[in-house]
């Protein structure tokens, strides 16, 4: 059997959609259930669903064999997987984003909060700006309005939370889609499982019928 670890919330439903696609169908999963754990039709497969920044932890354990999540978390988290596919689901932009562009020009030492401190370190420290990093886990959009901070670091899909909440793009720092990754072992070890599984995701996003 060959687990699948999917990230729940914005990408699940596409993830879910093209695994269909590729003849992987959790028919007995429904985005309603509190169930965290689907086995396919044909006993095959499992889907296991975590918390996005948990993918890579579960993939790499080799608790599950391969993984859909997207290339923003996996940068975050520098978790050793192999990366075979980029499933092209879940287009977003991580940026910097505040109140006014200025936020990021008058400041000595600028404070940042962010769900991916990591990524806004090493992309600040690219540029010699010294940041104060304050570390969320969401809805990081209210920050800079409440004084929390300068700007953020997040996420951008269509725009609107930025909209409704003040906020606009000061610079994009790298694009992300979802991505399908694989445990080093279980790509050995289930080689032929893994190999019929990634033909069949290349031929579903190639709009080949399963
Ligand atoms: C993500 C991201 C933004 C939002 C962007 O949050 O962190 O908040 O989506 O989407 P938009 O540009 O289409 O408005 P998510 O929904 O993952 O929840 P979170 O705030 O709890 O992180």
């Amino acid at each position: 059997m060959i687990t699948i670890a999917i990230a729940k919330g914005r990408m699940q439903d596409d993830a879910l959609a093209l695994l269909t696609r590729a003849g992987v169908r959790f028919n007995g999963y429904s985005s309603e259930s509190r169930c965290l754990i689907s086995a396919d039709e044909t006993g095959d497969y499992r889907a296991i669903f975590v918390k996005p920044a948990d993918v890579p932890v579960y993939v790499e354990h080799g608790i599950a064999d391969c993984g859909i999540v997207g290339r923003d978390v996996l940068l975050e988290s520098e978790a050793d997987v192999l990366l075979p596919l980029d499933l092209g689901i879940a287009r977003c932009r991580l940026v910097v984003a505040g109140i006014s562009p200025d936020e990021i020009k008058s400041k000595g030492m600028l404070r940042v909060a962010t769900k991916y401190p990591l990524l806004t370190a090493n992309y600040f420290g690219a540029r010699g700006t010294p940041v104060e990093i304050i570390r969320l886990s969401g809805s990081v959009e209210l920050a800079p309005s409440l004084g929390l901070c300068d700007v953020i670091v997040d996420l951008v899909e269509t725009g609107r939370t930025l909209q409704e909440n003040g906020l606009s793009v000061i610079d994009v720092i790298t694009e992300s889609t979802g991505r399908f990754v694989v445990n080093r072992a279980s790509y050995q070890l289930k080689a032929e499982s893994i190999g019929r599984l990634l033909n069949a995701l290349e031929r579903a996003l190639s709009g080949v019928a399963a």
